[in-house]
């Protein structure tokens, strides 16, 4: 028998998202699964009823009976108490859980014997688990959010503008903390055509900003601030020192501040001063996500926007839900790559194996046993990968023997010398004994199969898409057939190639011609992206 999965409407105050949507409603009914929704659900965030009944869930009148005909309940918000009094005895839940935060719920939801998975447990760093990132969607969104908070409002235009009245120059833009949010802030910043500075503690985020289009700042002191596995740590008291000097040069600067610095576990630093808000122009604007974790800015008020010193501080906590229907869809997509592989059968039954590290991380509770937290990763993970449009930038760098698998080591002179005496000696067998005209393509064979492996091995995986564009480009050299095709003969002998072959010829030199210019475009546009 098919489980049942099933969405309650949100009952947080405030809370427009919901945690399915209907076009994954169809997804997830392809694996077998039955889909309920409780009316009104996706209300918020713009879906209607009818549409999740198009998409073939069955809408449900209550709570109640939802909850009670659910085999699996998706959810975004922690559920609340009556929520938990709602769900069946054994039954299965998804949804943000944040367990350390509330030790009370994981005892009430471990007495229903349930099996809870919570989404913000997911071991980030596991690069098989990024498409189940809810936490990076959901901040990705929020960054986003918070430039469009502030520029509304802010009262001027992002970018600069040079009229016949005279000149706007554009605003200045200061992001504290780049990680998920503060990165996605970046980018939409700079897309308005803000000027964008942007300071972190971990200096390997230095490029990420810049390739997004921000400049780094740095604090002047030498400490790094990696705590490991991509998230920050607690810095020295000297460092803090330098790092409030150079908030306080910003503050006086630009006009708009987005702070998202936090390290795990830990209060968010203080990096905004009240003086800092003081030196701020009038019109200034904060916003500061870090408002549930106590605020980066002095004068916060978390879920609020207020005005102080003639600054407006924005103090939301519900910047993804400000954007529904595009939080609910990243959540509802980020709940269905994780039901996929928690039924790779595809019959609408899950298999909770917490011999998989990415369930076990997320396994919170199983069938009323609390397994949180998860032991440690068992192979130490790469750093992260998953920060939101930008991936490190790739420097290409011309090194010797610098590749990728049997080649990167330099061939010892001896062996070498060995290989290509064997290689001369083959080559000889073949000239000596082969048909002539084989001689010639066999040359050519040996030599492509040459150049290809250089080109291929000595460039870095990041850049294969590029090389296949150029390559592609490159094949366009099949023209110069065309070309021989549609021209008439040099001497005058020698017939004149009919009509239709002229005009196929001219079709493929047309042909060839866009793959070719298209083709390197294409290769300078993607280039352009690695570029520091
Ligand atoms: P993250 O952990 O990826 O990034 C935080 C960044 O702050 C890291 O790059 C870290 O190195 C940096 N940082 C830590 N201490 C710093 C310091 N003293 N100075 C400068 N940089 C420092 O987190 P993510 O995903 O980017 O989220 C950022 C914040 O936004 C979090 O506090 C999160 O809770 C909050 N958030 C708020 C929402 C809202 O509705 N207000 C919604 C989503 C996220």
């Amino acid at each position: 028998m098919s489980l049942c999965i099933g969405v309650p409407r949100e009952i947080f105050p405030g809370e427009k998202r919901v945690a399915t949507v209907p076009e994954v409603v169809e997804k997830l009914i392809k694996l077998g699964f039955k889909v309920a929704i409780e009316s009104g659900a996706g209300e918020h965030a713009n879906f209607s009823d009818d549409t999740y009944r198009a998409a073939g869930a069955e809408v449900v009148a209550d709570a109640p009976t939802l909850w009670a005909t659910s085999d699996i309940v998706f959810k975004v918000r922690a559920p609340s108490d009556e929520e938990v009094a709602l769900l069946r005895e054994g039954g299965a839940l998804i949804s943000f859980v944040w367990p350390a935060q509330h030790p009370d719920l994981m005892q009430k939801l471990a007495a229903r014997k349930a099996t809870v998975l919570a989404i913000d447990c997911l071991p980030r760093l596991l690069s098989r688990a990024q498409k189940m990132d809810a936490l990076t969607s959901m901040n990705g969104i929020s960054g986003y959010r918070a430039v469009i908070e502030a520029a509304n409002a802010f009262g001027r235009f992002f970018n600069g503008q040079m009229t016949a009245a005279g000149k706007v120059p554009p605003a200045k833009v200061f992001i504290a903390g780049a990680g998920v949010a503060g990165l996605a802030a970046i980018g939409t910043a700079a897309n308005l055509g803000a000027i964008v500075r942007a300071n972190d503690t971990r200096a390997e985020v230095a490029d990420q900003v810049k390739s997004l289009g921000g400049e780094f700042v740095k604090v002047d002191y030498e400490e790094d601030g990696s705590g490991g596995g991509g998230y920050a740590k607690v810095m020295s008291e000297g460092f803090q020192q330098a790092q409030r000097e150079m908030y306080a040069k910003q503050a006086r600067e630009v006009d708009i501040i987005i702070t998202t610095a936090l390290i795990p576990g830990k209060p968010a630093p203080k990096l905004i001063t009240a003086e800092m808000v003081q030196s701020m122009k009038p019109g200034s604007v904060i916003v500061d996500m870090a408002g549930e974790q106590g605020g980066n800015c002095e004068l916060t008020e978390p879920g609020k926007a207020v005005v102080k010193h003639g600054v407006t501080i924005i103090g939301y906590t519900d910047l993804p839900s400000r954007l529904a229907k595009q939080a609910s869809t990243a959540y509802a997509n980020n709940l269905l790559r994780l039901t996929e592989e928690l039924c790779k059968s595809k019959d609408g039954q899950i298999n909770v194996n917490m011999e998989d590290d990415a369930i076990r991380g997320l396994t919170v509770i199983k069938e009323g046993a609390i397994t949180w937290p998860a032991p440690p990763l068992k192979q130490p993970a790469p750093p992260p990968a998953a920060k939101p449009a930008a991936e490190a930038p790739v420097v290409v760098k011309k090194a010797q023997g610098h590749g990728h698998g049997g080649s990167s080591e330099a061939m010892p002179a001896g062996k070498a010398a060995v290989f290509f005496g064997i290689g001369a000696i083959l080559f000889w067998l073949v000239g000596a004994f082969a048909p002539e005209a084989f001689l010639g393509h066999f040359t050519v064979f040996v030599l492509a199969c040459f150049v290809g492996y250089m080109v291929v091995w000595n460039v870095k995986p990041a850049l294969h898409t590029p090389l296949m564009s150029v390559t592609n480009a490159v094949s366009s050299i099949i023209a110069i057939g065309a070309l021989v095709q549609i021209a008439p003969p040099l001497s005058g002998g020698g017939d004149r190639p009919d009509d239709l072959i002229r005009w196929l010829a001219l079709g493929a030199i047309v042909l060839s011609t866009i793959n070719m210019f298209g083709g390197f475009a294409v290769t300078r546009r993607m280039l352009e992206m690695f570029r520091k």
